[in-house]
């Protein structure tokens, strides 16, 4: 070989070396995009919470804010893993959702083991995002709801905070009715989520359980919601509106359950632990001047507090064309160190084990100490029996529970109806 031709040879060995590293540069900058409900101040959060990855990484996320309604937010998601969209990589899903979506994620098992993640969280909410055997999303906040109440309006009447649904019921009357007396007109009782979608699911799977109605669908495929304590408890909600809670309550989701309630218009609330923090933040008129308790029990020996779990997991699509980076920042948002960050900053109810004796997250929510039973003792939805069919399950059990609430139909031939279209849907 010449000297000309080596240094041929070399110049183009190095120019292909920098072509590679040109490459590499450019590979590490990739952008990933997640999809994720608008729900709290989780999209106003986002970029700092992803900063420590992107700084890491080198890599960008960016984030596509869905609807407020997880109902709506499925039906999207459904939509584009259907058309195989390889413009979403990561998708934010609900802990009902895993069953269902299952065949459109990638199996996270390896990359969470190796990250120490199985172990860290609670075995319970793994195996909630395990489909055969895969896990299909890596956990990174759970959900048990609270009866927020008001301390300053509880000392001022002199009442206990209620532990059961009638003593709720005739405190947030009389207080009510005194402090309207005292002219302050707009204030209401009880406010909860009361919308036909999946949020009053879960309220209402709260009110059938807490009186001993069981949970809709049971474990082994019973469908057991015809039954005279669900129809109670039905009653006992559609008694509420117009009375202690605004007719408004049937349009209610999460967060127009909290806006009532942050600018003082409430005594009592059932809301997630994400509106802990906001109703404490400085532009909230009730910083300083509530609590939280487990939700009410039904009456009689059946009855008992009961919280519908929820929570939130984020899963990687298999249509991602950039999966790598993708599962790098799903195994950084169910770490440790993201989670602790959202606790502190969101409010949310951490999967991880240790978190619930972290010292931060605790300043930061001192109830969540207490919390850590609430969702462990937490009533699931019936995603697991019912699988793929849940989502129609759902829509079936909140559209009878709506009618019922909104008036347009009596508890005993709502629930008679809905027992008859699970048969028909479930029974095939
Ligand atoms: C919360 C829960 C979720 C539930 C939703 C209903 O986001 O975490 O599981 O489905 O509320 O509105």
């Amino acid at each position: 070989m010449t000297d000309k031709i080596r240094s041929a040879a070399l110049r183009s060995v190095a120019l292909a070396a920098l072509a590679v590293a040109g490459n590499a540069v450019f590979a590490e900058g990739i952008e990933v995009t997640v999809v994720s409900g608008a729900v709290g101040n989780a999209v106003a959060n986002f970029e700092a919470l992803v900063a420590p990855w992107e700084e890491a990484t080198g890599n960008t996320a960016v984030l596509v804010p869905m609807p407020a309604s997880t109902t709506d937010q499925f039906g999207q998601y459904r939509l584009w893993l259907a058309a195989q969209n390889g413009d979403i990589d990561l998708y934010q899903t609900d802990v009902i959702w895993a069953p269902q979506l299952a065949d459109h994620f990638v199996d996270l098992t390896a990359a969470a083991q190796e990250a120490g993640l199985i172990d860290a969280n609670f075995p319970s909410i793994i195996e909630s995002q395990t489909v055969d055997g895969r896990l299909v999303a890596l956990p990174i906040f759970t959900d048990a709801p609270a009866l927020y109440y008001r301390t300053d309006l509880l000392e001022k009447y002199d009442a206990e905070v209620p532990t059961t649904w009638d003593e709720l019921t005739e405190t947030a009357a009389r207080i009510m009715d005194g402090e309207r007396a005292d002219g302050n007109a707009d204030i209401w009782g009880f406010v909860f989520q009361g919308n036909a979608y999946e949020g009053l699911t879960c309220d209402a799977l709260e009110w059938v359980k807490s009186w001993g109605g069981g949970q809709i669908v049971e474990a082994d495929g019973t469908i057991s919601i015809n039954n005279p304590n669900a129809a109670a408890a039905l009653e006992m909600a559609a008694g509420w509106v117009g009375t202690i809670s605004p007719e408004g309550v049937l349009a209610y989701m999460e967060e127009e359950s909290r806006g009532v309630w942050q600018t003082g218009n409430s005594v009592f609330m059932r809301n997630w632990p994400y509106a802990y923090l906001l109703g404490n933040g400085d532009d909230s008129a009730v910083k300083g001047l509530f609590d939280v308790a487990p939700l009410p029990a039904g009456p009689g020996p059946d009855g008992a507090s009961a919280a519908t779990l929820g929570g939130w997991n984020i899963a990687v699509s298999r249509y991602s064309p950039r999966q790598e980076a993708a599962i790098s920042l799903a195994i950084y948002m169910g770490s440790a160190e993201a989670q602790k960050q959202r606790a502190i900053n969101e409010g949310n109810l951490p999967t991880i084990q240790s978190l619930y004796e972290d010292a931060d997250v605790l300043e930061a929510n001192p109830y969540m100490a207490r919390w850590q039973d609430v969702f462990l003792n937490a009533v699931p939805r019936p995603s697991a029996p019912v699988g793929a069919d849940y989502n129609e399950v759902s829509t079936l059990f909140f559209t009878a529970v709506h009618s019922v609430i909104s008036g347009s139909s009596d508890a005993n031939t709502a629930l008679a109806g809905l027992q008859d279209d699970l048969e028909d849907l479930l029974e095939d």
